[in-house]
């Protein structure tokens, strides 16, 4: 049996449909009531149902032995896992955002808002730029309109929040997609199945 990991929610509702193309799985997750843990003896998976920003802890500790999860959330936490495949599922973009008119003359320490605080600290520290990060849990785009921050590090899916609350995408850090992870023992002791797994995937996919 390969355990997997899947994030709850929308993604996760895509992925399994891909999976189920991919002949990895019956039904629906949203017919999963408030059960957690689904199996599909007939492929050899079974699927826990975890918050998208814990995939890669079951992952990486060998709870699961592959997991589905953002590539935000993968760079952020640098979970010692293998990426296996890009699902090109969940596509948005890390960027920087503010208000329209702000301008950053270097002239003063940056403030930055973000859930993000190692892409955040990371992508300045390339840049050579002295900031403060503020850790904030959500609706980050509150930061700059309330004077928290100067600008927010986010993602950006439709823009729809942005435009609502006045701000723009000053600079892109990276574009953000769904991914295939497995654990790295696993991945050694039963290659073969992951491979067979990742391979119908990129059939689907295509
Ligand atoms: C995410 C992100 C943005 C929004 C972007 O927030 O943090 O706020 O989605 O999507 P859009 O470009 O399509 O508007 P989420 O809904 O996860 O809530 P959060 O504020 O709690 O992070």
């Amino acid at each position: 049996m390969l355990n997997i990991a899947l994030p709850k929610g929308r993604l996760g509702d895509d992925v399994h449909r891909l999976f189920s193309l991919a002949g990895f799985a019956r039904g629906d997750l949203s017919d999963m009531g408030r059960k957690l843990v689904l199996e599909n003896e007939e492929a050899g998976v079974r699927y826990f149902l975890v918050k998208p920003g814990d995939v890669a802890i079951y992952v990486e500790h060998g709870a699961a032995d592959l997991g589905i999860v953002g590539k935000d959330i993968l760079e952020e936490d640098r979970a010692d896992v293998y990426e296996l495949l890009d699902l090109n599922l969940g596509k948005c973009r890390m960027c920087v955002a503010g208000p329209k008119d702000f301008k950053d003359d270097g002239s003063k320490v940056l403030r930055v808002a973000t859930k993000f605080v190692n892409i955040a600290e990371r992508y300045y520290a390339s840049l050579g730029r002295e900031v403060d990060i503020i850790k904030l849990g959500g609706s980050i785009e509150l930061a700059p309109l309330l004077g928290l921050s100067d600008v927010i590090v986010d993602i950006v899916e439709s823009g729809k929040t942005l435009r609502e609350n006045n701000l723009v995408v000053l600079s892109e850090i990276m574009p953000i997609s769904a991914r295939l992870i497995a654990n790295k023992v696993a991945y050694q002791f039963q290659s073969g199945a992951i491979d067979n797994l990742r391979e119908r995937l990129i059939g689907v996919m295509k």
